[in-house]
């Protein structure tokens, strides 16, 4: 009797230490701000307990919560439930000092299943009560996402954010990294030609392509109705001379090894266009950043030979910043006269033969890029062209280099603020005029952070790609915003005419600013995936930027499938359009040249997902065979819809060719 009035007792004062309880039994419940929130990944500043993430009050809606976490948008909580968590409750909302301006989407995923998606919510607006049953769930997962506005002002409050549960109590923890797997086959052993298969060049000027090819060596190159003044070196697959006459000149080459052959058309168009596909090559910038040595691009060159980039199509081997000289530097043999006496340009102590190098470069097939500033100084504080704009453009054609970035820089010493569109296109116009009267082929790259919507007029003076946007290698958390921006100019996409979305950055890739050694890139596997993608249906630049001494299997994979590539090269040079599924998910669709379509579904989400695309949405009418252009397999055929189970921030990316 005794025993059972214990029991009872102990029961109530258990019920009674629970208020508020949910229902009967031995439940407790944990706030939020007490978890380790260590493992709280956010876009910006560290989260806060009891205050926003600014350290003001937690407010919505004018009214004050005391208690709660402060977070910021792409907010990711990872939390570990054992099956034993009841309810997670909360109010959750944009803080009212937000400036009229944030804009999230708060969800909670649990076991890959989205338990509770806000919709958008907004600063001033109040906050929207979070009631999730959460029974059974062993892995919950707490988003706060921008809501497609960028994550400026995105102070995320979760008042009164708790946790019941019955037994373990959660615990926050941190994914484990991702594992790279390698996804594409290696090379076979017969002969397979890639990369671009229309080259644009200038009549009269010096002539020089590498005919990118897989396969055993050694190999024997043979061209029919190659045009006079060009030669094809049989052994090493190079073509060199003079670029033909102005007209279009087809071409069939044939790549021959103990194993079989290959033959593929290539169209060389002498005209007045250059870059008739997206160019692709290397940049020292975020491998070597002001440390670059000629011996450094020597080797870059060699190593894009050796590897199979060459092999992939990658061809030009470009020097950024920090070749000439400074007024100030930390390392002395970057410090001299920035001009001789007669104003030439002068490299500094690291780079002592400018010509040898690109002499180095084209002896292998490749091509050498340089870079400048129209500005006094370059953004890293280096000798600008401001003044010298001709006879720094002949002396550069002059080493023998053939791709110029132009950067921005320190230009606006000259425009002053707010430059009108005319102002902003001046610089460019000047070198673009300069570069059509030189006597050698030199692409022009604007890089100007796309200021006055220069994909608008970027190739009216005289360049052939374009910076849409800022250094992409310190936001490469936002490889996905970046890359549907630039989708959004997918109109003045075409042949000589590209949006650049900046480079490749995977690999080992440094910090620019804090210097230091490369270290593995934050990008992960399955991300780069969608990563190379992207840029292939946008028919981008593709620049690698990592650091070529440490090329892995995995970056060399990501870096060098040829039938990515080959969406990347479509003679068509469209960029795909966007067609969006949901908040998270999207489809980019690309018509190719040959009638083939290329279509990627990406999944920005924190778990795998289910995508479907139907047949209407992509264009498409009948039957189409599909080949998975990842694995290089042919995946069967379909009259539609495609679903595909994507993983989580992934792609899958196929080709649709129709069957009738
Ligand atoms: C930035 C440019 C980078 C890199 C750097 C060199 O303005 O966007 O890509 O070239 O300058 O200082």
């Amino acid at each position: 009797m005794f025993h059972r009035m214990c029991l009872v007792l102990t029961v109530l004062v258990c019920l009674f230490a629970e208020a508020p309880a949910i229902s009967p039994g031995a439940q407790d419940s944990v706030w939020l701000g007490s978890l380790d929130l260590t493992h709280l990944r956010q876009g910006w500043g560290t989260p806060r307990v009891d205050s926003s993430v600014d350290g003001k009050p937690l407010r919505l809606g004018g009214v004050t919560y005391h208690r709660g976490v402060g977070t910021h948008a792409r907010a990711v909580l990872r939390i570990a439930l054992h099956e034993s968590a009841l309810r997670f409750r909360a109010l959750a909302g944009v803080n009212d000092s937000s400036n009229g301006a944030g804009s999230v989407r708060v969800r909670l995923l649990g076991d890959g299943r989205v338990l509770f998606a806000s919709g958008v919510l907004r600063t001033g607006r109040g906050g929207v009560a979070i009631d999730a049953d959460l029974t059974g769930i062993d892995t919950l997962i707490l988003t706060a996402t921008d809501a497609g506005d960028g994550i400026d002002h995105d102070h995320v409050d979760l008042c009164d954010a708790r946790i019941v549960y019955s037994g373990t109590p959660p615990g926050t923890f941190t994914q484990a990294p991702e594992q790279p797997s390698i996804l594409t086959p290696a090379p076979g052993p017969l002969p397979r030609i890639n990369g671009a298969r229309v080259i644009g060049c200038r009549p009269g000027h010096p002539f020089l392509h590498r005919i990118p090819c897989t396969g055993e060596r050694p190999m024997t190159f043979t061209a029919r109705t190659l045009p006079a003044g060009l030669t094809l070196d049989p052994s090493t697959g190079i073509i060199r001379g003079t670029a033909p006459a102005a007209g279009t000149h087809r071409v069939t080459v044939t790549a021959k090894n103990a194993r079989g052959s290959a033959s593929v058309e290539l169209r060389i168009v002498s005209g007045a266009t250059l870059a008739l596909t997206p160019p692709m090559g290397w940049n020292h910038w975020y491998a070597h950043y002001n440390r670059v040595t000629d011996a450094l691009m020597r080797e870059a060159a060699d190593v894009m030979h050796r590897t199979g980039m060459a092999d992939a199509g990658y061809q030009y081997v470009s020097i950024d910043d920090c070749w000439m000289n400074a007024p100030r530097h930390s390392d002395p043999l970057r410090v001299g006269p920035l001009r001789d006496p007669g104003g030439n340009i002068l490299p500094n102590k690291h780079f002592p033969d400018m010509r040898g190098l690109t002499e180095h470069i084209h002896a292998l097939g490749l091509k050498a890029g340089i870079y400048t500033s129209p500005g006094r100084l370059t953004c890293a504080g280096f000798a600008g062209t401001l003044g010298h704009e001709e006879q720094d453009a002949k002396q550069f054609a002059a080493w023998g280099f053939d791709f110029l970035k132009y950067d921005w820089c320190s230009y606006s010493e000259v425009t002053g603020g707010n430059p009108d569109r005319a102002a902003l296109r001046k610089p460019y116009e000047v070198m673009g005029n300069v570069l059509a009267g030189l006597d050698r082929d030199m692409v022009l790259n604007l890089c100007q952070y796309g200021m006055g919507n220069v994909w608008e007029w970027g190739a009216a003076v005289g360049g052939q790609c374009w910076r849409t946007a800022g250094d992409l290698g310190f936001e490469l958390d936002r490889i996905y915003e970046v890359a549907l921006q630039n989708a959004d100019h997918r109109a003045w996409s075409g042949p000589g005419s590209w949006n650049d979305p900046d480079y490749i950055q995977i690999g080992y890739v440094g910090n620019a600013m804090t210097g230091g050694e490369p270290q593995p890139t934050p990008v992960p596997p399955q991300m780069q995936y969608a990563y190379m993608s992207l840029w292939s249906l946008m028919a981008s630049p593709l620049f690698f930027s990592g650091d070529m001494n440490r090329l892995d299997p995995f970056t060399l994979n990501i870096l060098c499938n040829p039938e990515v590539i080959e969406v990347d090269q479509d003679p068509l040079g469209q960029s795909a359009a966007v067609i969006p599924l949901d908040d998270e998910t999207f489809v980019m669709v690309k018509e190719m040249e040959d009638g083939s379509k290329a279509v990627g579904f990406f999944n920005r989400d924190e778990i795998d997902r289910d995508l479907t695309a139907p047949w209407s949405a992509l264009g498409l009418q009948g039957r189409h065979a599909i080949r998975d252009l990842w694995r290089q397999q042919d995946i069967g055929t379909s009259a539609g819809p495609l679903t595909y189970r994507v993983p989580s921030r992934g792609v899958m990316f196929v080709r649709l060719r129709p069957l009738h």
